[in-house]
């Protein structure tokens, strides 16, 4: 097979064109920071080519003062930002969702579409801030150079923010990724980063940044990306009743042991990442070795702050037979996830969250 983006050998290729996939399940959570070859990709067209010297970011819509930035003035005139955040993306853990009821025409995605890096760049804040934006603009949009085909047009992907994240600290321009130059498929020269939103909002070939008063009305935030309940299908959904998706809720991935793994009854040490959205953290992770039935607390690794997963650990006795081990999440808000991918399915597969569950057979 070819390696293509230069990414691992290992890099579990979902789709080739346009490229979508991530770091196998082995090697998730090898490191806190996932090297840029491990790091998943989500694309929802081919990757463009940008010349970084005829590049210009442009910021327009609601504001006093206009502006088209080449990535030189970019970083003249502002500050240089670094932050390590997590990226996940709504559809990540699709696959349970298709084993509930399928979902035809979405990328069946495992528990990949997570990955960390250290991100540089400069805050968005500051950019608005020179842009100077009018009392009527309440959400900040992104295009990109990308060219998305859907029911016959050709557009931009794109989607938006509200102003109050948008100014928030944390929220980058990045033209880094783990020290290196940001890479084609990860949006070089410049994409966004919206840390403990869906890594949608994160656009990538950022081209222009418009301030309004409504959310974008681009296909990804008007159509795609929503939120219905498990009653909708494609059959009769009301595209307007969709939630649009922002923050991301509490979740958990096992990445050992690995799924139908053949073990030693006994002590088994199960390692895992969880994940909190919006700013909250990571609280308390419980593990059960009986399918949820008696749990015992998992040992966390450091509190990194919100923007970034947590790694976990713990033992758990593990009896004779198949048997299912089980993680499950809590957050700073006291929220948890939900024990089945049925209560959450929804005929588009975002938002997976359900309890993370390994079924293994123990001699
Ligand atoms: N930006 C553009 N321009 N085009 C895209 O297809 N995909 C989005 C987002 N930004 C996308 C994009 C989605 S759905 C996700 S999850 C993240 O990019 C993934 O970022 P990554 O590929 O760097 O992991």
């Amino acid at each position: 097979m070819t390696i293509q983006f230069d990414k691992h050998r290992d890099f579990l290729v979902r789709q080739a064109e346009p490229f979508n996939g991530g770091p196998p399940l082995s090697l998730l959570r090898a490191d806190f920071v996932t090297p840029n070859a491990l790091f998943f990709v989500r694309n929802h067209a081919a990757v463009p080519e940008v010349d970084a010297a005829d590049y210009r970011l442009e910021i327009d819509g609601a504001v006093r003062k206009p502006l088209r930035l080449s990535l030189a003035e970019l970083h003249r005139r502002f500050p240089r930002r670094e932050l390590t955040a997590t990226l996940q993306c709504a559809g990540n853990r699709r696959l349970e969702l298709m084993a509930v009821a399928p979902i035809p025409g979405e990328l069946p995605w495992g528990s990949e579409a997570v990955s960390t890096a250290h991100w540089a760049g400069v805050r968005l804040a500051d950019v608005l801030a020179a842009a100077q934006p009018q009392p009527s603009a309440k959400h900040v949009a992104f295009t990109a150079l990308d060219e998305c085909e859907r029911h016959g047009h050709r557009f931009g992907f794109g989607g938006s923010i509200p102003l109050a994240k948008a100014l928030a600290p944390e929220v980058l321009l990045a033209d880094e990724m783990n020290g290196e130059a940001l890479p084609p498929t990860h949006g070089a020269p410049l994409r966004a980063v919206v840390p403990g939103y869906i890594g949608a909002r994160s656009v990538k070939w950022l081209e222009r940044i418009t301030l309004q008063e409504r959310p974008s009305s681009n296909y990804f935030q008007a159509k795609a990306y929503r939120l219905f309940p498990p009653h909708v299908t494609a059959q009769n959904v009301n595209w307007d009743q969709g939630l649009m998706l922002g923050e991301l809720p509490v979740n958990a991935i096992l990445c050992h042991p690995n799924p139908d793994d053949t073990l030693a009854s006994g002590t088994v040490h199960a390692r895992g990442v969880a994940m909190a959205g919006g700013g909250r953290r990571v609280e308390r992770v419980d593990l059960s070795s009986d399918g949820g039935r008696a749990w015992t607390p998992a040992e966390l690794d450091a509190d990194d702050g919100p923007w970034t997963w947590r790694f976990f650990h713990g033992a758990v006795e593990v009896s004779r037979g198949k048997r299912e081990i089980v993680a499950r999440a809590w957050d700073s808000a006291a929220q948890t996830q939900p024990e089945h991918p049925a209560q959450v399915w929804n005929f588009k597969g975002y938002m997976n969250n359900a309890w993370a569950r390994v079924r293994v057979l123990a001699r």
